[in-house]
């Protein structure tokens, strides 16, 4: 299964997201400064990923500096301001100042060591929790014996530390023998789904077929979908869910359809700080993103569209959130 880091002696490769699927790059980052840009221009995308990259960016950070407060602050200002919604980036970057903390009065070159080390184990922990969050979905499709599926931008082994949220429950059905179609959303305006939804698909060796975004309310309606599964990039105390605009689409679609709609997440999408999803930050994303497909231009002025990357999906429409702690229910207690 591809990976989208890839890690070297003391600093990693990311396997640049806005060129797939048709060219398979490896950009080298070797700073904080390197991270920051990859994260902000969407080299490295999807919740998770962020935070697991950011983990090695604030290790890289002091790969020859001693680590003193002024320092941390701006590393850590550096890295949180690159995207705002996805809370695994906070998670990861406040973990590592926790950490650095125990490294106070060390050698930077063993601090660094200990840092980039702590980096890697955030990596294989999100890892695991994917394939745990993978086996507990499975809990879920017990009335057939095959799922067909719909899902929306890449929450895959590209957008984590590797095998994915919901793409990682799609996964475990397939390696059940349970998963029937999987229907990948293109995902406007970026085409996460048409670009690496499909791509991981078909390395996957797994049937899919990609539609554009309003098709999902007619292939509904057929009954052609069994279940909805997607991401989230920040989760409420409630439930309320942040995820890639047009997860909130779905959710109204699923409700009306009566289809279930799953939102599949670690531990690290929780904001245990917020207690519903008016107080989610949404990222605005430039407008040549929606205005440019490629190098065309597609509307006639590119200063007039709005382009919020994330939409909130109000608890009540979520049937089950399935985390690495287990599945969970509306109204949400986590
Ligand atoms: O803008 P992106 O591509 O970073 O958005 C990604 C998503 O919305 C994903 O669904 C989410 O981060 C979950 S990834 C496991």
């Amino acid at each position: 299964m591809i990976e989208p880091i890839r890690v070297k002696a003391d600093s990693i490769e990311l396997l640049n997201q806005l060129l797939l699927p048709t060219t398979e790059e490896w950009v080298l980052i070797q700073t904080a400064e390197d991270t920051a840009e990859a994260i902000r221009n969407m080299v490295v995308r999807g919740a998770p990923a962020i935070g697991v990259t950011a983990a090695y960016g604030f290790a890289m950070g002091f790969r020859n500096t001693v680590a003193d407060s002024e320092s941390v602050l701006r590393v850590k200002k550096l890295l949180l301001s690159t995207r705002p919604t996805a809370v695994n980036l906070h998670w990861a970057v406040e973990h590592m100042v926790q950490f650095q903390k125990g490294l106070i009065g060390q050698d930077a070159s063993l601090a660094f060591i200990r840092l980039f080390s702590e980096a890697k184990r955030v990596h294989d922990e999100d890892r695991q929790m994917n394939q745990t969050i993978g086996r507990y979905g499975l809990d879920l499709f017990t009335d057939k014996c095959s799922y067909d599926v719909l899902t929306h931008c890449n929450a895959g082994s590209l957008a984590t530390g590797g095998y994915g949220t919901a793409l990682g429950m799609i996964y475990s059905l397939h390696e059940a023998g349970k998963l029937g179609m999987v229907f990948v959303d293109e995902t406007r305006p970026y085409l996460q789904g048409a670009r690496l939804t499909a791509y991981e698909l078909e390395k996957a060796g797994i049937n899919y077929r990609v539609i554009c975004d309003n098709m999902a309310a007619s292939l509904m309606r057929q009954g052609k979908i069994d279940a909805v599964i997607t991401g989230a990039d920040r989760i409420a105390k409630n439930g309320d869910t942040a995820n890639k605009i047009g997860t909130y689409n779905l959710a109204v679609l699923c409700s009306f359809h009566n289809v279930p709609l799953y939102i599949a997440a670690p531990y690290t999408t929780l904001d245990r700080n917020i207690a519903d999803g008016s107080e989610i930050v949404i990222e605005d994303r430039p407008a040549h993103e929606l205005a440019w497909i490629g190098d065309r231009q597609i509307v006639p002025d590119p200063e007039k569209v709005i382009n919020p990357s994330f939409d909130v999906t109000p608890a009540n429409l979520i049937k089950a959130i399935v985390t690495n702690e287990g599945v969970f229910f509306h109204p949400y207690r986590f």
